[in-house]
């Protein structure tokens, strides 16, 4: 596995230290409310797992599964919902947890149903990537890990063609592993 990887974007340590800063500003900010965090699966796993255990609040853990459909252009994409209902997170504050922010579909998707559906008190983003480019669609994360480039990344929860999730880095996939035909199962 680690001969397909082109360079480390984000060695482990860098990104546990990194957690530790974030947990600390949720856990800051959320002092003395009811957080109920919904996990986007599956790219939020490792993610989710090691920054809830950073902070130091009882709160609830609730996750949401979605197909994202980009289509030919960015703007006309499309997300299905694969639960028949959303988490109850009525007048509560809920911070949506994902892996990357790339186009800003899948999160904004997500964040205006919550919002038109749910009754939420509060709603905020938390991402590990944000992707540093025009974003087809408007959308706003509240605690963001790492800016980076407009690259594919694997790893660390992060997948091509849903393998490399396990790689506990975060790393830059060779080109020639893009044009490869999958292996055989
Ligand atoms: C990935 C990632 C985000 C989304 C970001 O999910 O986990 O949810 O794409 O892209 P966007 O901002 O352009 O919508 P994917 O649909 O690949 O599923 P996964 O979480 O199972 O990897």
């Amino acid at each position: 596995m680690l001969n397909d990887i082109e360079r480390t974007l984000f060695h482990e340590q860098t990104i546990l230290r990194r957690l530790d800063e974030l947990a600390t500003q949720i856990t800051a900010d959320y002092l003395g409310r009811d957080l109920t965090v919904i996990a986007v699966l599956n790219g939020s796993l490792f993610f989710m797992a090691d920054l809830l255990r950073r902070i130091q609040l009882p709160l609830r853990l609730d996750s949401i599964s979605v197909s994202s459909y980009h289509g030919g252009r960015q703007s006309a994409g499309v997300v299905t919902f694969e639960q028949a209902s959303l988490p109850d997170v009525t007048a509560r504050h809920v911070l949506i947890i994902d892996d990357i922010l790339d186009t800003g579909l899948t999160l904004r998707a997500i964040r205006d149903r919550l919002l038109n559906e749910a009754n939420p008190a509060s709603i905020r983003i938390c991402v590990l990537l944000r992707k540093e480019k025009p974003r087809a669609h408007e959308l706003e994360a509240d605690y963001v890990g790492f800016d980076i480039g407009n690259e594919f990344v694997v790893g660390y929860g992060l997948d091509f063609d849903e393998r490399y999730r396990n790689l506990p880095f975060i790393g830059v996939l060779k080109p020639e592993v893009f044009s490869a035909p999958s292996p055989s199962t």
